[in-house]
């Protein structure tokens, strides 16, 4: 089995089952006074810090959520909630589905939305974007650290720059950026989306991050959790494992050099096939993400194939897959419908190595150049 999905989830990691049986014996509430609630609220703490400590933030920033599409849904709809009707929020084609649908939930509350367009590298331009700031004048602009489709990296320090100079706030989904990139990249945005499962945390656990003077209303309540702004009782096995994996990262970080491994696997499959393109090859990207496009090639064929290889990877983000819509991402990007469709992402961690890629690559090539000549054939016949 060779897993090749690692944007979609990763496998969680030692200090992550560790920390989370811990937590399974500290069953008290986190809220309680008494023992069994400070020992629970003990490991609470514990691991903000060391999520804290990961990114660089005041722990009390931290807010814990469900994961990072929750975390995203707080950033917007809180602060959609907090401005009033008239709210105005500049965003991108090519943000994740919980942001992307969240967006008429604020036009229901009368906010505006305006989208601030990609070129077909899924990059946007800094001039068009302070440009949009400039007349639009948002309240909020929400963009995404890296996309977890191409692993386009958006210019978050300069986006920050323009923020400020138009006094608008600034929020980020840095769930891909997490872990693959260093923190002082996007950890100085108002609003920090992340999430655990990305780096070999459990599912179901993410944060926001929200800088000390931004004030938003709670979505969620039921009680003073996370200092009043996210209400209900702590998943504490989830937080302890997002401490957990937190700190494993920190320890191991940097020990693997994935760039290295996803353009190996690029060059490879370059140098033998035609008809492929990289989407977002020219711009910066995390290291780990490779979305091609085989020409004449049906991504659903193809992962099928190399499915029952035991070679596994997906065809647009693992959200949206299951439905046979083509990725908004790419849409965004001015592909059509039919090369959409053509497209599937490669991404690699922990147990890609060099021979994983190669073995990889050539399974794909044999895959695409069968399939091809299948096509031919059928084209001939009719
Ligand atoms: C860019 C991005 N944002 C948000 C999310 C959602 O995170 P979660 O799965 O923790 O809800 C994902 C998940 O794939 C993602 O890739």
């Amino acid at each position: 089995m060779i897993y090749a999905d690692y944007n979609a989830t990763t496998p969680l990691g030692e200090k992550a089952k560790d920390w989370m049986a811990q937590a399974l014996e500290l069953w008290g509430n986190p809220s309680s006074s008494h023992r069994y609630g400070r020992k629970a609220s003990e490991l609470l703490n514990k691991s903000r810090e060391s999520v804290a400590e990961l990114l660089g933030v005041n722990p009390n920033d931290i807010v814990f959520t469900s994961g990072g599409s929750e975390a995203n849904t707080l950033a917007l709809m809180g602060l959609a909630l907090e401005v009033g009707p008239g709210f105005r929020l500049l965003t991108s084609l090519v943000e994740h589905s919980s942001i992307r649908d969240t967006l008429p939930l604020i036009e229901k509350l009368g906010g505006i939305i305006q989208h601030v367009a990609v070129n077909s590298e899924g990059q946007l331009s800094l001039v068009d974007l302070e440009k949009q700031i400039e007349t639009f004048k948002p309240h909020l602009v929400s963009l995404m650290t890296a996309n977890n489709e191409t692993g386009v990296i958006f210019p978050i320090p300069q986006i920050l720059q323009l923020c400020e100079a138009h006094a608008c706030l600034l929020h980020t989904d840095a769930v891909q950026g997490l872990g693959k990139l260093d923190p002082t990249f996007y950890r100085n945005a108002h609003l920090v989306s992340i999430s655990a499962h990305k780096i070999y945390g459990p599912k179901g656990v993410g944060a926001l991050i929200i800088k000390k003077g931004v004030s938003l209303v709670a979505t969620h309540y039921g009680g003073a959790q996370e200092i009043k702004r996210r209400g209900g009782t702590e998943n504490v096995v989830g937080i302890a494992g997002f401490g957990g994996a937190a700190r494993e990262w920190q320890e191991t970080h940097g020990s693997q050099d994935l760039k290295k491994v996803r353009d190996y696997f690029e060059t490879f499959i370059g140098g033998s096939l035609d008809g492929v393109s990289i989407q977002g090859e020219k711009e910066p990207r995390i290291p780990n993400t490779s979305n091609f496009r085989f020409q004449g090639i049906a991504s659903e064929v193809l992962l099928g194939a190399l499915d029952l290889e035991g070679i596994f990877i997906s065809a647009g983000s693992a959200c949206s897959s299951g439905s046979i819509s083509p990725s908004h991402v790419l849409l965004g990007m001015g592909f059509s419908e039919s090369e959409a469709k053509e497209c599937v992402r490669f991404s690699w961690g922990q147990m890609s190595g060099l021979n994983t890629v190669e073995e990889v690559a050539k399974k794909v090539i044999a895959h695409v150049t069968r399939i091809r000549a299948r096509n031919t054939l059928k084209a001939l016949s009719k």
